[in-house]
């Protein structure tokens, strides 16, 4: 007998658990499929984010940023600490705790709100009278039928071609969050979002790292005066990226694997490492979803078509997140899982492409929303640039950490914040402010007559909205 509902989410990542909880929320009877399992066979909902992307990353990058600070940084605050020994097993342990929280934490918010969980996969079976049958085949298997259909099916790592990850040498971002020791070194190809915070993690516990990239230019979604600053700072930390790379051969033998490939120079390379971490991108995932049986319409690169409101070509199927287009971001998901929900109960759910901050967790960390300078130019826009150094900022100072910078573009005749980036502490705290300014549809000036707490990192925002007219207090 199937069991019905008027909502059925397939996937619970952060698109999938909060559609689901949304869509409870608005009063209806809600499903949530999801595949993931933890090492003992159970439910682990929360998607790539929770398992192994945001939230385990995000406790690597703390733990080896503490024993970075430990290493180098504690003796300038006179604390000596002698030897500082890694305990990597513990380290690991401790982000897999973290991760389990966040696990049971999506379970109890299901029962809370009601979203019956069904933990195996999700596949479209057929249409039927007012809606969609799918089946879960898991520990027990089921048959739901629901009116509308939310797909959340995320991302997977996407591989050189013909180089498999084994997860033992050849690591995807899931073997890169588990390593049980610390390999000597370390190679990466492609120097983007996960390139950067594994690279960080690895190399601050003690690799030597070397991050091969294909393209030219460093980072060339990033503002190009931040992307140089943060160069700057990963090559005094040894992080050594080589750019316009082209990888060859890759032989993965049972001690290690060797990386073929031709510098920026033409000159052919090859280095050998321990470990190899690929971080190409990602492709969307709907394996075993069935959706050519009930022509759900993919494109070229295996995401699902979907119109502005994540509607796809079939009536009642919704797609969120991942599987569709535009940035793979965790909260891009949830804000989309949002909106879904809100349009099915006959709301105005709506996502501002314009305004989804990106943020990459390194030391420093880099963070920004809007267009960049190179894209003003670009586009011709009439724009004002005013930038604000933390090396002239008293919390900066007191903390020890003054790289970087905060970066306003406004428009040159209304003033109107265009894009903010920053490179610097806290960029990933510092950028909310941006973002809300923007949404509001704030002018570089409106942020400089408001009043921040002093000292803090906040003030630097204020003083680069200053700088846009050209007028800094503290520079
Ligand atoms: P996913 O999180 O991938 O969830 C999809 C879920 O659906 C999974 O649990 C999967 O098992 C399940 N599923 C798939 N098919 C089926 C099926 N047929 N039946 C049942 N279940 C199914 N983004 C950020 O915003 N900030 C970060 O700091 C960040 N860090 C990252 C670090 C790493 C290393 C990685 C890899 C990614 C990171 N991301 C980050 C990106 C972020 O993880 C994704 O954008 C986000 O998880 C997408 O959410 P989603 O719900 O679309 O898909
Ligand atoms: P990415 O798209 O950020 O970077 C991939 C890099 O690999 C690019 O610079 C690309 O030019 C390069 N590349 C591609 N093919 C190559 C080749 N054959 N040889 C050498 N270089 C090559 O993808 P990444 O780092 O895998 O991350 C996937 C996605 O996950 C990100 O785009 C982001 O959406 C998400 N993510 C977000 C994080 C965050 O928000 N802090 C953290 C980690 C991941």
């Amino acid at each position: 007998m199937s069991q019905q509902f008027d909502v059925i989410v397939i996937g619970g990542g952060p698109g999938g658990y909060i559609a689901a909880i949304r869509a409870a929320q608005l009063g209806f009877k809600v499903a949530c499929i999801d595949e993931w399992k933890n090492a003992a066979g159970g439910p682990a909902p929360g998607g790539t984010c929770t398992n192994v992307g945001c939230i385990p990353s995000k406790a690597l990058l703390q733990s080896s940023e503490h024993f970075e600070h430990a290493n180098l940084h504690f003796a300038d605050h006179g604390i000596n600490v002698g030897s500082v020994k890694l305990d990597t097993a513990k380290m690991i342990a401790r982000k897999d705790a973290v991760v389990k929280q966040n696990n049971d934490g999506i379970l109890y918010l299901f029962k809370k709100n009601k979203v019956s969980f069904f933990h195996g996969r999700g596949s479209f079976v057929k249409a039927v009278d007012g809606g969609y049958e799918i089946a879960v085949k898991g520990a027990k298997d089921d048959t739901l039928t629901g009116k509308q259909v939310i797909v959340a099916t995320g991302s997977n790592a996407r591989a050189l071609p013909g180089v498999a990850f084994d997860e033992e040498n050849i690591l995807s971002n899931d073997g890169a969050l588990r390593l049980g020791a610390v390999p000597k070194k370390l190679v990466l190809i492609g120097s983007g979002v996960i390139g950067l915070e594994m690279g960080s993690v690895w190399r601050r516990l003690g690799a030597e790292v070397t991050v091969l990239e294909a393209l030219p230019t460093f980072l060339g979604a990033v503002d190009e005066q931040i992307a140089k600053e943060a160069k700057k700072a990963f090559d005094k930390q040894g992080l050594k990226i080589e750019l316009g790379v082209k990888v060859g051969e890759i032989k993965n033998a049972k001690k290690g694997v060797s990386v073929a490939y031709t510098n920026a120079k033409g000159e052919a390379q090859t280095l050998d490492a321990d470990k190899l971490i690929v971080s190409i991108g990602r492709v969307p995932n709907t394996i075993g979803l069935n959706a050519e049986g009930v022509g759900l319409q993919l494109d070229e690169r295996g995401a699902i078509v979907v119109d502005g409101d994540c509607r796809t070509n079939l009536p009642g199927v919704w797609a969120v997140g991942d599987v569709v287009r535009g940035p793979m971001l965790a909260h891009k998901a949830e804000e989309e899982g949002v909106a879904v929900a809100e349009r099915i109960a006959g709301q105005h759910g709506h996502v501002n492409f314009n305004t989804i901050p990106w943020v990459i967790y390194t030391s420093p960390e880099i963070a920004w929303v809007g267009e960049t300078e190179q894209q003003l130019k670009a586009r011709g826009a009439a724009y004002k640039a005013g930038t604000f150094p933390f090396l002239a900022n008293g919390r900066a100072r007191a903390l020890g950490d003054t790289t970087g910078m905060v970066k306003f573009l406004a428009d040159a005749a209304t003033d109107e914040i265009l894009g903010v980036h920053i490179v610097g502490p806290m960029a990933s705290e510092l950028i909310a402010e941006a973002v809300v300014a923007m949404e509001f549809k704030a002018s570089a000036e409106d942020i400089a007559r408001i009043c921040h707490a002093h000292p803090s990192l906040s003030e630097a925002t204020k003083e680069a909205a200053l700088a846009v007219d050209k007028r800094t207090l503290n520079f």
